[in-house]
């Protein structure tokens, strides 16, 4: 986000939604920095920016992982087992204290209300894979794949940068 991207929106309020949505597709989140920015652009009041921040659930506060994991907690997710499946999810990133990113923020957990694929519940996605019909131990190994995955990928970066 930059002040020349702002300048072309003018003060106009209902430039809002579409400029959070820009930052947002951007930088994967809303900083602190562009509410601000966008604050003193439109003359909208931050903790009125935050309010349709925390409205809408598409927009993030914090960063997002490289990866992304999403795990629907619809009604018939939740009936087979979803808490389940995020539980084990959660455990197998050591995400804990209502952490949705990981500390190496390779991999964020985002809980779905649903997917609008109901009869495949319950659904997990990985990036571009998803799994319906998931148990525990296979949300699991998806999970260690892409773990193993990713270590390999910065294995062979860094003996290519020898
Ligand atoms: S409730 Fe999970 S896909 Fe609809």
């Amino acid at each position: 986000m930059t002040a020349t991207t702002l300048s072309t929106n003018g003060h106009d309020r209902s430039a809002l939604i579409p400029l959070l949505q820009q930052v947002q597709t951007e930088k994967g989140y809303v900083p602190q920095e562009a509410i601000t920015e966008i604050s003193e652009q439109l003359r909208v009041s931050t903790s009125e920016i935050f309010g349709v921040l925390t409205f809408y659930a598409q927009f993030r506060l914090k960063p997002v992982g490289k990866h992304m994991v999403k795990i629907c907690r619809g009604t018939a997710c939740h009936v087979r087992g979803a808490p389940f499946i995020i539980d084990a999810v959660e455990e197998e990133l050591g995400l804990s204290d209502g952490n949705d990113t990981t500390k190496d923020h390779e991999f964020t957990v985002e809980k779905v209300a649903c997917f609008g694929a109901c009869s495949l519940a319950p659904v997990m996605i990985l990036d571009e894979e998803t799994k319906g019909s998931i148990t525990p131990d296979q949300a699991r190994r998806m999970i260690r794949k892409a773990v193993k995955a990713i270590k390999a990928e910065k294995a062979k970066a860094e003996v290519s940068n020898e």
